[in-house]
């Protein structure tokens, strides 16, 4: 910042309380790609995004084949309680060190990444409205609602690609897990949404209203 209308901007926008935007919808359902569009806009000096995968509970503990038995789509499957303790941590300010997530081994990396505090927060996760006390610290709740065929499709791919599956684990994981606890877990968690964007990643008209009221509430000064 050079002139001093450039610092009364910095110190307005960092004293104010973070901007709190929830993301959920089904796992293929595309908010990973409304995430990063929303992030690409603001750049990274202002927005961080916790992706609620990360906080998948630490099975380190259990063996590799108790680990596949795991229900994953189950709110009981993540550390809720420190996910909010680290949303609350950068509420007023203070960075933390988020956790890494290993999929192939099924459990928490070793690894942990600093993340600093930021104007707007975003929290990415299949049951990321589902928690009333994650729904409390939000300002904007957003629902991908992405078709069922689309999302199994894009699940197939990513999960062989990027996550170490093989074709029958990952149909089989869906019938037996995935699909009942949407139905049961996910979907009804639609109706605390502010806004319900359909079709993910590829709605420009619903990502570019969400960056004209993400800006309006930075500019006001967050006075939500
Ligand atoms: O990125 P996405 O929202 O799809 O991630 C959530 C999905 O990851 C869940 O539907 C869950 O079944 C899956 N998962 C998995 N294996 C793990 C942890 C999560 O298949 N070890």
């Amino acid at each position: 910042m050079t002139s001093a209308a450039g610092e009364e901007e910095f110190y307005k926008m960092s004293t104010q309380k973070p901007l709190v935007i929830g993301i959920a919808g089904g796992s293929g359902s595309g908010k990973t790609s409304v995430t990063k569009k929303i992030h690409h806009v603001f750049k990274e000096h202002s927005v961080v995004v916790i992706e609620q995968d990360f906080y998948y509970k630490d099975q380190s503990h259990l063996e590799f084949e108790e680990r596949l038995s795991t229900n994953y789509d189950h709110p009981l499957a993540f550390d809720t309680d420190l996910l909010i303790e680290d949303i609350e941590k950068l509420l007023i300010r203070q960075s933390i060190e988020k956790p890494v997530y290993d999929y192939e081994l099924h459990t928490r990396s070793h690894k942990r990444i600093a993340i600093e505090p930021k104007d707007v927060i975003i929290l990415e996760g299949i049951l990321i409205l589902e928690d009333k006390r994650l729904r409390n610290l939000m300002d904007i709740k957003l629902f991908v609602d992405t078709d069922a065929d689309l999302r199994i499709i894009r699940r197939i791919l990513r999960d062989i690609n990027e996550r170490g599956r093989t074709i029958e684990s990952v149909i089989d994981q869906y019938m037996s897990v995935v699909r009942p606890m949407h139905n049961q877990f996910i979907e009804p968690t639609k109706r605390y949404a502010d806004i319900i964007i359909p079709e993910g990643g590829h709605n420009e008209v619903a990502i570019d209203l969400m960056v004209t009221k993400i800006k309006t509430i930075l500019d006001s000064g967050n006075d939500l």
